[in-house]
């Protein structure tokens, strides 16, 4: 087995629709190949199936060219990372079965890895593009699928603290997007228009939660569908003519959402230092408040390189690495997971 020193992982990610394939050399990243499936753009959504077909084709190409960008052969390879859960299963069926194939072929260990925690490790990536957060911190996790604040103890202890009962995040930006005739996935899209918009030219509801830090989407995304049936019967040309402000309404009020519950986490946690991680943790709007939360409320905030927000397997590697060196392997029994906790 490689020494400490000389570790390379070649990691996978399929939990969703875009077939990642990264090298690194220990902590560093060798190459990052991601390849987005955009059959789903006609679909307005992501379709299960035809995102499983679709790593399916993509996935050797995204090894080939991983490898090719590395500089490196398969026989360099120490280890095998992939995402285990959480995700749709039949496209991490794809994954983990392609890793274990491979693993066992080159005779290198396995590491399954929980997308989640990957999310959050990706901050460890050693990149001079961002600084490596000091335990314990925060990290909201925001992305097509989840919404988290986790306390992150150390690189393997973490825990949920606040989470969605309901959408997440990045579903409220969609959905809401969708209902404005946006095409999918409409969460930068939003953040485009609202650069321009008036965020308090229209007011949209805040949820209340059981859990003061618990989050709740569902509620957002049917004001404002009514919202627009409502002003569409008055001027059919309302969303064209306001979308600037309507988008700057829509993720204002996300953001306080947002904001709301991470500032009860860290009063009543004590902890200062906020990440912030997932595919959503790309929008400007999120980036520039906590940048502002920094200042106003002495807080060390952390954003990821924009590279490791969105859905990438540089940031399963990262967790792959730190599992080699704590020998936390998978053997080839290990099936993928569609709902997977820490
Ligand atoms: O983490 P990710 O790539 O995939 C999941 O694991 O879900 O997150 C994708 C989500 C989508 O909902 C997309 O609309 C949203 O991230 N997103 C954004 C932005 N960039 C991506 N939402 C708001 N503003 C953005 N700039
Ligand atoms: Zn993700």
């Amino acid at each position: 087995m490689n020494n400490r020193k000389s570790i390379y992982t070649l990691a996978i990610e399929s939990s969703c629709d875009d077939t990642g394939v990264a090298i690194l050399y220990n902590d560093k990243i060798l190459s990052n190949v991601v390849a987005t499936q955009e059959i789903h753009r006609q679909y307005g959504g992501v379709v299960p199936e035809l995102a499983s077909r679709a790593h399916q084709q993509h996935i050797v190409p995204a090894i080939t060219q991983a490898l090719k960008q590395a500089g490196i052969s398969k026989n360099d390879l120490s280890v095998i990372a992939f995402t285990e859960g959480p995700g749709l299963l039949g496209s991490l069926l794809v994954g983990s079965s392609f890793a274990k194939s491979m693993a066992l072929g080159l005779g290198i260990p396995l590491i399954g890895v929980n997308h989640m925690q990957a999310h959050i490790l990706a901050h460890f990536i050693n990149d001079v593009a961002q600084k490596i957060p000091t335990f314990p911190f925060l990290c909201l996790t925001i992305s097509g699928g989840h919404t988290q604040i986790v306390k992150i103890t150390n690189h393997f202890e973490m825990e949920i603290l606040g989470e969605t009962l309901d959408d997440a995040v990045g579903e409220a930006f969609d959905k809401s997007a969708k209902i404005l005739g946006l095409p999918y996935p409409g969460g930068p899209l939003i953040d485009k228009y609202a650069r321009q918009g008036n965020p308090e030219a229209f007011d949209f509801p805040q949820p209340k939660t059981k859990n003061p830090l618990d989050f709740s989407f569902s509620g957002l995304k049917t004001s404002v569908l009514y919202f627009v049936e409502r002003q569409t019967k008055k001027d059919p040309k309302f969303v064209k003519n306001n979308i600037d402000d309507i988008c700057a309404a829509i993720q204002y009020t996300i953001i306080q959402i947002l904001m709301n519950r991470l500032k009860k986490v860290v009063k009543k946690t004590g902890i200062k230092r906020v990440a912030i991680a997932g595919g959503v943790s790309a929008n400007s709007g999120i980036r520039m408040t906590l940048a502002q939360a920094e200042k106003d409320h002495h807080w060390t905030t952390y954003i990821p390189k924009f590279e490791y927000t969105t859905d990438n397997a540089a940031m399963i590697g990262i967790v792959g690495y730190y599992k080699y060196l704590a020998k936390d392997f998978s053997d080839l029994s290990v099936t993928p997971k569609a709902r997977m906790r820490f």
